[in-house]
């Protein structure tokens, strides 16, 4: 049931906490939808992985806003997936290692990289209509869409998802880093669908969501035509 407007670029927006189900649900929905899938997590931790590899201090913004003007990168669609590659590569595995993690959650706080990363991830929809994953998506990259969804859990079941992929995180003070962060700071976006997935599966949630877009592009080709 691929959900394409007939001219404009559809944009589903996704953000959310950590474990959040974000990550599944937005793959999921992407392959429904026949969109193609973004991580912008994973642009945030390339470049996080870009500062370690090159020695650069993630705990000095000018360093990491510095080395965010000089890394060299490209967008390309790669098995319906928009990537940032770093030197022409994609960094793959490197950028889910612990150390990454941490210093991603630092370069996510910087000003001049957001703004970087806002025009990358802006120019991922000349490649086509996208499902969009992250945690600034709806309210700061694309405000302008009206598919924006912000998916939650219980803190209990973000714990369990986490420790069930094997990963260690301390997720309230990743949390709060990324909420009360100055520049673009995880809030549920203006006319966001909420969606609690505790106790629900990928494919419940995608489903709610292929939904509410389906109703929303109701909406909109209503007004286009003047009903
Ligand atoms: O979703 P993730 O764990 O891969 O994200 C890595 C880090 O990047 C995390 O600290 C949050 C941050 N991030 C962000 O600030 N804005 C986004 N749009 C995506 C991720």
């Amino acid at each position: 049931m691929p959900a394409r407007q007939s001219s404009a670029t559809v944009i589903v927006a996704i953000d959310g906490p950590g474990a959040s189900g974000k990550s599944s649900t937005a793959r999921a929905l992407a392959k429904l939808l026949d969109f193609l899938y973004v991580d912008t997590g994973a642009m945030y931790r390339s470049l996080a992985w870009y500062c370690l590899v090159n020695a650069v201090d993630v705990n000095n913004p000018r360093s990491v806003g510095a080395a965010c003007k000089r890394w060299r990168t490209s967008l390309a669609a790669v098995d319906g997936q928009v990537q940032l590659l770093v030197g022409g590569k994609f960094p793959g595995d490197a950028i889910r290692t612990p150390a990454v993690t941490e210093a991603a959650s630092k370069v996510a706080v910087v000003p001049a990289v957001r703004q970087w990363m806002k025009l990358k991830q802006r120019e991922c929809r000349t490649f086509g209509n996208i499902v969009m994953e992250g945690r600034d998506i709806g309210t700061n990259v694309f405000p302008e869409t009206d598919f924006k969804f912000f998916l939650d859990a219980s803190p209990e079941e973000r714990a369990k998802r986490r420790a069930a992929q094997g990963v260690q995180e301390n997720l309230p003070e990743r949390d709060h880093r990324d909420s009360q962060r100055r520049a673009a700071p995880l809030m549920i976006p203006l006319g966001a669908a909420r969606i609690d997935n505790s106790g629900k599966t990928v494919a419940e949630t995608a489903q709610e969501i292929i939904a509410i877009v389906e109703q929303r592009m109701r909406l909109h080709s209503g007004r286009a035509h003047g009903s």
